[in-house]
């Protein structure tokens, strides 16, 4: 058998902050409201010409240097982003370029804020079918760059922030009775549950550019598309606390474990409001939950493993740990994962 260990994460923030008071002179809007609904007090913009792949690079320059590994011995990357440097092709094989990895295969999903768990569950199947043995996950957003900074998108742009992160995920050998569970102290991954429901596809988006755009092909109209992004913030929101909730009481159901068996809850960064009814909803105390939107903002696909990377060298969370993470996003698409540390 072979188990799915998470040794390494990293993350790579831009160092240019954004604070509440800082979009109120872009936009009419105000430190109270953005703080209220959302817990979220700053966050960090990157400034040109800083691309996607730049803040995946710096992510994964920090995962190597602290792995002590090289590119040559990992074989698959895998990205997530909802905003790579083009419309195509994906990040991954700039990474793979720029920073002299082997012609590895290197692939971007596109599952947007449920980027961690949705890569984690491929990594997982792949590394267990004994195909390959380190996997390189990458996360990284530069929403910046697409948000209608404007009284217009101000619903959306006071959310977002950019940030990148990097986990190392390796293949070790065992025997059945040390495949990682709830019931003994083993680490890697556990379980995955993951989940889509395209009616929401358009509550949460940026439309174009996109086939669907009329005139998407025509020079004269298709600088005229909806390149930022448009939400449906009430109907998400309700969306996003019933699936967070949804995944993981499946989880704790089929481990047969309690919200007190797990060391900490991290959940997608997108609302703390979310994050807290979710932690009400599991009947956690706080200190079981690590959150660190107030200083960064929802960075898409990167906020679980940033996270995961804080919690860590702060100590709230140490190796052999078990901790449980839960996403939703843009799709819809959602999910969880159960992973000793
Ligand atoms: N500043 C000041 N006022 C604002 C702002 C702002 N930035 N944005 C909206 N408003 C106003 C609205 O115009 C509205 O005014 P009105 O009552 O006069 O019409 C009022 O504030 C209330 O707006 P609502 O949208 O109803 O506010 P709500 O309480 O629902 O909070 C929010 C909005 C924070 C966006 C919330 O709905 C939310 O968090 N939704 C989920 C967000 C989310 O999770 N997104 C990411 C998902 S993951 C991914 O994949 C990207």
């Amino acid at each position: 058998h072979f188990k799915t260990v998470m040794t390494h994460f990293s993350r790579y923030l831009p160092p240019g902050r954004v604070t509440n008071n800082d979009l109120s002179k872009l936009m009419d809007t105000n430190d109270a409201w953005i703080t209220e609904r959302s817990g979220i007090r700053e966050r960090r913009f990157v400034e040109e010409p800083t691309t996607t792949s730049d803040l995946a690079i710096e992510a994964v320059k920090k995962i190597l240097e602290e792995s002590k590994l090289k590119p040559s011995d990992f074989d698959y990357i895998i990205a997530s982003t909802l905003s790579p440097d083009f419309y195509f092709p994906g990040i991954a094989p700039i990474v793979q370029h720029k920073l002299g990895f082997p012609m590895i295969p290197a692939v971007d999903i596109r599952v947007q804020c449920s980027a961690f768990v949705y890569s984690t569950q491929l990594a997982d199947a792949m590394i267990k079918s004994g195909q390959y043995k380190r996997i390189l996950l990458v996360f990284s957003d530069v929403q910046s760059k697409l948000l209608d900074l404007t009284t217009n998108g101000r619903n959306v742009a006071v959310l977002f922030g950019d940030g990148a992160a990097a986990v190392i995920c390796e293949a070790e050998e065992c025997s059945e009775s040390e495949l990682p569970s709830t019931n003994n102290n083993k680490s890697g991954v556990i379980d995955t549950i993951l989940g889509s429901d395209g009616t929401g596809a358009e509550l949460l988006l940026i439309r174009s550019p996109g086939t669907a755009t009329k005139g998407f092909l025509n020079p004269e109209t298709h600088g005229l598309g909806d390149w930022h992004p448009k939400m449906e913030g009430r109907l998400v929101f309700k969306h996003a606390v019933s699936r967070m909730c949804e995944v993981a009481e499946t989880l704790m159901k089929r481990h047969q474990i309690t919200a007190n068996d797990i060391a900490c809850l991290i959940p997608h960064q997108a609302n703390l409001r979310i994050s807290e009814m979710v932690r009400e909803k599991m009947e956690l105390s706080p200190d079981k939950v690590f959150n660190n939107i107030h200083q960064y903002g929802n960075t898409t696909s990167a906020t679980i493993p940033i996270c995961i990377n804080e919690a860590l060298e702060q100590g709230r969370v140490k190796k052999g740990d078990l901790i449980l993470t839960v996403a939703f996003g843009a799709g819809f698409t959602w999910g969880g994962s159960l992973i000793r540390l």
